[in-house]
């Protein structure tokens, strides 16, 4: 059996936000940049009433990760992926990485390339981007 075959990928809606916004506030990266629960809630609720795209990754019933990104980003020339994260009890099963191809995939219809950033002490998330082909 493939690691994928149980990772259901589908867009974010306001009910997945409270456990959502629940891991980022929890989550030690986004700790360190001083996210609360309810900025976490806020900006997913903003993001998501503005159009932004949103989606969230479903292992056994249970929210596994999510992504959210832009078409246009970049000055209006590549995608953004704005945030991803996946819950630390199912990192290292590609849940990330199905992540990532959704939103390829959606952004490859309106842009040629995407664009990311990552922290100089994220070497974890480097060494993820790097692995998908990401320089
Ligand atoms: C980075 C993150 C999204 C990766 O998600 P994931 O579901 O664990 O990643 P995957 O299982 O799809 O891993 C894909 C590949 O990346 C590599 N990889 C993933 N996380 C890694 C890590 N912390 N260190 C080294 N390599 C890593 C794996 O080796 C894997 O390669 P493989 O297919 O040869 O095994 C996840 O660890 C996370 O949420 N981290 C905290 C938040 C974060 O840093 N977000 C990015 C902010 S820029």
């Amino acid at each position: 059996m493939n690691r994928t075959d149980a990772i259901n990928v589908r867009p974010m809606t306001m009910a997945d936000i409270p456990a959502l916004a629940r891991f980022l506030a929890q989550d030690p990266l986004w700790r360190r940049y001083n996210v609360s629960e309810k900025k976490a809630r806020l900006a997913l609720e903003a993001a998501s009433c503005d159009g932004e795209e949103l989606y969230i990754a479903v292992v056994d019933g249970q929210p596994a990760g999510l992504i959210w990104f832009l078409h246009q980003g970049t000055f209006g020339r590549s995608g953004y992926i704005r945030l991803i994260g996946v819950l630390p009890q199912f990192r290292g099963r590609g849940v990330g990485t199905r992540l990532m191809a959704t939103a390829e995939v959606i952004i490859g219809r309106k842009a040629g390339s995407v664009f990311l950033l990552t922290s100089d002490f994220n070497e974890g998330a480097q060494a993820f981007y790097r692995r998908l082909g990401y320089r």
